[in-house]
């Protein structure tokens, strides 16, 4: 199977996942990314089954709306029963590393009033320890120099993403060679530097199911 088939394989399996679940108030969180986008538009098959979606990004709320699915603003939703993303890497506790496109930070806040966290992602997502994909920092601008020197002494080599604007107008450091063996302590170290909006790790809350797909078929772990 190629890495895309894999991705709708994915995709599909958190539809049949979620479909039983859900009703006529339903609202469903949606992460970004290719991914993501195969989720989209394999949930697009069963409009009718739920009521709308938050989006974590302006591209999947454009992706929703372009299938008709109303986007709703996260502040009128009080809790979301599923939250489907992506991610850049997951080790076996389902601790990820997300942010390759940029909406870290509302991918984040839609994960945190989720009750179950569903990861979707082709097999080489799964690593034993989190770090060989830089992680995604997002900053606001002024601070960006501070930060860098910051992420220096934590360890890593930050780069700056060159012509990134992030959906709340900030910058992006994607911090190189970092052997995360500590996924809590190090999100935690890192949001406490100031000028960071949040990291790209998601390990204090990290997700519930990995739908992981392989070429036997899709495998799920729990955290
Ligand atoms: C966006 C993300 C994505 O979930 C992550 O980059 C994975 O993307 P893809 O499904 O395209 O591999 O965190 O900010």
């Amino acid at each position: 199977m190629t890495q895309d088939q894999l991705k709708q394989a994915v995709a599909q399996a958190a539809v049949d996942f979620i479909l039983p679940s859900l009703d006529a108030k339903s609202i469903i969180g949606v992460g970004t990314g290719s991914t993501a986008n195969c989720f989209i538009d394999a949930l697009a098959q069963h409009k009718t089954a739920f009521d709308g979606a938050v989006a974590s990004s302006e591209a999947t709320a454009a992706r929703l709306k372009g299938h008709g699915i109303p986007v709703y603003e996260l502040n009128t939703v009080s809790e979301l029963e599923f939250y489907v993303d992506g991610a850049d890497e997951s080790d076996e506790h389902l601790n990820l590393i997300k942010g390759g496109g940029a909406a870290l930070t509302r991918e984040k806040i839609v994960a945190a009033v989720t009750r179950t966290f569903i990861c979707i992602a082709d097999a080489s997502k799964l690593v034993p320890v989190l770090g060989a994909f830089p992680l995604p920092v997002e900053v606001i601008p002024m601070a960006r120099s501070h930060v860098a020197r910051q992420l220096v002494k934590l360890g890593g080599d930050p780069v700056y993403r060159e012509g990134v604007v992030t959906d709340n107008g900030n910058i992006i450091l994607d911090v190189h060679n970092l052997q995360i063996t500590n996924p809590v302590e190090l999100e935690a170290q890192i949001n406490a530097i100031v000028g960071v909006v949040t990291n790209g790790l998601f390990a204090a809350r990290p997700a519930d199911l990995l739908l992981l797909g392989t070429s036997e078929g899709v495998k799920t772990l729990k955290a």
